[in-house]
This record gives structure tokens, C-alpha cells and sequence, in this order.
């Protein structure tokens, strides 16, 4: 039996345990997910005790995804570019840290029945310039020319930069109007606002159902709620739309493959799992 561990502070709300030792049991493996609180001063602490044979490897999230980087032997080519770190493993004696979150994103657009050109004639607009939009961003460089809009533009116009040698960026704003989403074929929701948070009132979109360009299909990275104002007006609009669940299924199957090395892992029953933690 091995451990596996989720690096986060707080750890309350995060779906990964149930999702994982759903899964672990469906593979017949003895392991075990835990999710551990671990303050940022103690990162150094938690990631030297993943050294350690008894535990298989572990998922990172908010706030140790960037820290994480200095403490790690080796970082995937995404993580590095994506500047996060959400999964860490045993590799050549030493601890690697991929990205899965571009991989989960790639498979949610998979789900929405988006084709991505090899290219790079899609059209796509990301909105937000935090973590997640990075992750969109290196995920859809190779397909797409690139829209960026953010409420504080100069972190999109930074975020440009950071990409500028890999990906396309036809414009950076500061908001989402018809006119700078015309002709975008995608339209992606990084940004918190729709989430459900203590304290604020989820039902806010990032834009307004008018601005949508006919056809585009919407995506909104948030999973909790599992419909939010965005992809309501989006189907409002009879626009193709979907939530950010499968992206968090998604990142979660490509981490297990990692640290037990099979192709086949039950993502039927982890989104399963996920679902139904959501409802409870
Ligand atoms: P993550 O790493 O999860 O993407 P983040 O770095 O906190 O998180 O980024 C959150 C994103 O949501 C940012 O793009 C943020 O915009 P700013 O860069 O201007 O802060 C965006 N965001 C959060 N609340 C917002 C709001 N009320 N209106 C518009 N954008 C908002």
C-alpha cells in the first residue's frame, strides 16, 4: 500500500479524494488518496516527505502550484511553460512535476465536440490571465489564434508575452464586447467570476449572452455550480456549451496514469464519483 497526497490549503472543498479512491478500488489497487492542509510554510516539509517509498506521488493545488517548482528534481516541458505544477512523481530517483491540467482541458474540448486544426485556423478567445488561463493558452497555441481578455489587462498583456514565441494572439483587452469576440469559434471561461464562493453571489458572467458570437461554442472551467450564468446564456443562446467538471475528471485520470503507470484508468467511474460528491 502506497499513499497518495493532495498538497493544498485550504483542502476542504477539493473532489479529488472521492475521485481517486473510487477509482483506486475499481483498479484493485491497495493505494490510498488524502487530501493533507499544508500551510505555505510548510511545502518544503510536506514535498521531502513525498521522497519517501510510501508514497506514490501527489497532486498540488492552490497555493503551492508555483512554489512547488523549486523544491522538484525535473518539471514537464507544460509545467514549465504553464508555470504550474499540479502533479508530482517518482522519476529517475528524483521527484517530476507535470501539468495535467492541459491535458484535462485538451480532453474537455474533446467532450465538447471541438475539432482542433493542426493549423492553427481555429479561432479562440480565453478569458482571464491567472493560472488557468495559462494552462488554456498552451493547450490551444498549437490550434489557435489567440483572443485575450482580462479585467486587469496588463496580466494578459503579460501572459502575451510569456507565449509570444508559441502562440498567436490576434488581440488583448480589458473586456469581452461582441466586437472583440466576433468570428471566435471558442470561447473560454478561466476567470472566477460565476463560481460558487462564501460571500459572493455566483450568479455573474464574465459576459453578457448578446456578446457570445453565433456558433461559438462555450466553455466555463468552473464545475461548481455545475451550470453557471455563463453557459446558461450560452444555451440561451443555443450555443454548445459545458462545464468545467470534465476538465477536473480529465486531470485527475492523466495524474493517475502517471503514478501507477496504466493507460486504462476508470474515468466513468471518477466522474461518477465526482458527480455525485458535487450533489451530496
Ligand atoms: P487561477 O490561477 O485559478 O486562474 P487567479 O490567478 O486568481 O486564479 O485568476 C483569476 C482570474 O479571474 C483572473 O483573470 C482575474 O482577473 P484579474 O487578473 O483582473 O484579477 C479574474 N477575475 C476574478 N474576479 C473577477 C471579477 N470580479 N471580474 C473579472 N475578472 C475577475
Amino acid at each position: 500500500m502506497a499513499e497518495l497526497w493532495l498538497l493544498a490549503w485550504p483542502a476542504g472543498h477539493s473532489l479529488s479524494p472521492v475521485m481517486h479512491n473510487a477509482a483506486l478500488k475499481e483498479m484493485g489497487l491497495p493505494h490510498r488518496y488524502q487530501a493533507l492542509e499544508v500551510r505555505p510554510g510548510d511545502l518544503n516539509r510536506a514535498v521531502a516527505a513525498v521522497r519517501s517509498e510510501a508514497v506514490l506521488g501527489a497532486n498540488v493545488t492552490v497555493p503551492h502550484k508555483q512554489a512547488v517548482f523549486g523544491l522538484l528534481d525535473s518539471v514537464s516541458d507544460a509545467a514549465r511553460q504553464v508555470g504550474a505544477v499540479n502533479t508530482i512523481s517518482h522519476h529517475d530517483g528524483g521527484l517530476h512535476g507535470d501539468n495535467t491540467d492541459v491535458e484535462g482541458f485538451l480532453a474537455l474540448l474533446g467532450r465538447a465536440g471541438v475539432n482542433l486544426p493542426g493549423d492553427g485556423s481555429l479561432k479562440a478567445a480565453v478569458l482571464g490571465a491567472g493560472g488557468a488561463a495559462r494552462a488554456a493558452v498552451f493547450a490551444l497555441a498549437p490550434h489557435a489564434e489567440l483572443v485575450l481578455v482580462n479585467r486587469t489587462v496588463e496580466r494578459a498583456e503579460e501572459l502575451a508575452r510569456d507565449f509570444r514565441s508559441h502562440a498567436a494572439f490576434s488581440r488583448v483587452e480589458r473586456t469581452a464586447t461582441a466586437g472583440v469576440l466576433a468570428g471566435c469559434q471558442l470561447v473560454v471561461n478561466t476567470t472566477s467570476v460565476g463560481m460558487e464562493r462564501q460571500g459572493v453571489n455566483p450568479d455573474q458572467s464574465p459576459v453578457e449572452g448578446e456578446a457570445l458570437p453565433d456558433s461559438a461554442v462555450v466553455i466555463d472551467m468552473i464545475y461548481r455550480p455545475a451550470q453557471t450564468r455563463l453557459l446558461r446564456l450560452a444555451g440561451e443562446r443555443g450555443l454548445r456549451n459545458l462545464g468545467g467538471l470534465e476538465m477536473l475528471v480529465q486531470q485527475g485520470a492523466a495524474s493517475l496514469r502517471i503514478w501507477t503507470g496504466k493507460r486504462d484508468v476508470p474515468v466513468d467511474t471518477m466522474r461518477e464519483a465526482a458527480l455525485a460528491a458535487l450533489a451530496a
